[in-house]
């Protein structure tokens, strides 16, 4: 038998701007993904936008008795900065009472919430004024932070500030999935440093609010970095991924301190950020109590093809390698390595303080998933199941031998909007139709999971 704790906490993840819909409604203005979806629909697969999500603003009763009904006792969501805040300054009541509502209703049936600030989709009316690249961003956010910790602090004991602050860095100043699609590192760096300034102005909120007996964190996305070969350069290639993917923000929020190696590259480049003298002080001061760790798949590397740099930084550090030996999730094309779960629960409890985490997102897209609807309409997912049994084999590994994990997140709970790539892979444990959204289906992987929830574990 594979066993978990009695306390550890079962459950998935979503995020705000993919589920609610309503997205003009009730007085919230648009995000940056409202309004790049009415300047540019064609980009979004389908032409299927932000407004055709699976209607939680609505439905959020429906779907916390079905969490409920799977026996999961957390649930991990976002608050709409722009439904809270619409021009930034006024605090919308009726936003205050759907997130009242909704978080009450999930305590009321045993889910405890785990809420996020930011899930990429910033406000328009800060992205018209520069969005992370400007230093206002960091008083908005924490004056967004401060107001949400007094309307819901009283109820919300687990709270993040960011779901994977590097991808609204690498998409939208790095590559073209994230609004305003350019590619300048310096402004990326910039992006990035002001990222992790917002984010410990806030955990300094949430310490300094009414209601703060609770915890604090951020959600990273840590793909651990394997290199090709034990060589010298490709060694070097992992490093300097590392350094850059997952140590920049890491070491940040759990040290309190940017790792010294990188202030150096950074500076060879000439690439240093602009930065105040005070920020050292705030970033020493403001480390999280635990981290949601999203993990989907490793980052496999080599030494870098040609030196391209700066316009193709960090590939001028370090190339693709494709891992001969993987296995592939063949309806996504992403690989499957289950052990890079436990290599990072044992990296946090090495080299970051044994730091509480969970993980906060796993899961497995499938493009198509109509496919495997059996006759009943109920969906054979049993490529999930695998999966989540695989994943939970390694997690488990890694809490025996010490690793401070406290709980297991899937993403997600209904099949969900994402972003540019809409409907096109599946991730839920309940299905939606595009014709109806209004109507969820159960997926196999949905039972099993209960089963594993009511007994804590599962026969190997
Ligand atoms: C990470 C993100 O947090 C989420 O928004 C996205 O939809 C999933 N991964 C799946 O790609």
């Amino acid at each position: 038998m594979i066993t978990f704790s009695k306390d550890f906490l079962w459950g998935a993840a979503a995020s705000a701007p993919q589920t609610e819909g309503a997205a003009l409604v009730d007085g919230k203005s648009p995000t940056v993904w409202d309004k790049w979806f009415e300047l540019e629909p064609e980009l979004f697969y389908e032409g299927v936008g932000p407004e055709q999500t699976s209607n939680t603003y609505y439905q959020y009763k429906e779907d916390v008795a079905l969490m409920k009904k799977m026996a999961l006792n957390s649930y991990r969501t976002s608050i709409s900065w722009a439904r809270i805040l619409p021009d930034g300054r006024a605090v919308n009541v009726k936003a205050v009472q759907f997130y009242r509502d909704y978080f009450q209703e999930m305590k009321s049936n045993g889910i405890e919430p785990i809420i996020n600030l930011f899930h990429f989709d910033m406000p328009w009316w800060l992205m018209e004024k520069g969005g992370w690249e400007t230093r206002e961003s960091i008083e908005a956010f924490a004056f967004y932070a401060q107001v949400v910790f007094e309307q819901f602090g009283d109820i919300i004991k687990k709270w993040t500030t960011f779901n994977e602050p590097l991808v609204h860095v690498e998409c939208g100043y790095l590559g073209e999935a994230h609004y305003p699609k350019v590619v300048d590192f310096t402004r990326a760096i910039q992006v990035g440093y002001h990222t992790l300034l917002a984010h410990a102005m806030a955990v300094n909120r949430y310490k300094n609010s009414k209601y703060n007996d609770g915890e604090i964190g951020i959600i990273l996305n840590l793909s651990p970095v394997y290199p090709k070969s034990t060589h010298v350069e490709d060694k070097k290639a992992a490093h300097i991924t590392d350094l850059i993917y997952i140590r920049s923000f890491l070491d940040t929020v759990v040290h309190g301190y940017f790792p010294e190696e990188l202030i150096q590259l950074f500076k060879t480049h000439q690439l240093l950020p602009k930065v105040e003298e005070e920020d050292k002080e705030i970033f020493q001061r403001n480390i999280v109590d635990f981290l949601g760790v999203n993990y989907y798949q490793p980052l496999r590397v080599q030494r870098p093809k040609k030196e391209q740099f700066p316009a193709q930084f960090p590939s001028a550090f370090a190339s693709h390698y494709d891992w001969p030996n993987k296995k592939i999730n063949p309806y996504r094309g992403w690989e499957i390595y289950p052990e890079g779960i436990y290599d990072l629960g044992m990296r946090l409890k090495n080299e970051y303080k044994n730091i509480s985490w969970y993980v906060s997102e796993n899961g497995m897209g499938v493009s198509e998933e109509e496919r495997f609807l059996d006759e009943s309409g109920v969906v054979q997912d049993s490529y999930r199941i695998d999966f989540l049994k695989e994943h939970l084999i390694m997690l488990q590994k890694a809490i025996s031998e010490g690793s401070n994990c406290f709980g297991y997140h899937m993403w997600t709970f209904v099949d969900c909007w994402s972003w540019l790539n809409a409907y096109k892979n599946r991730y839920g444990f309940y299905r939606i139709d595009l014709e109806n959204q209004f109507k969820r289906s159960e997926k196999a992987s949905s039972l099993w999971l209960k089963q594993v929830i009511v007994e804590n574990g599962f026969p190997m």
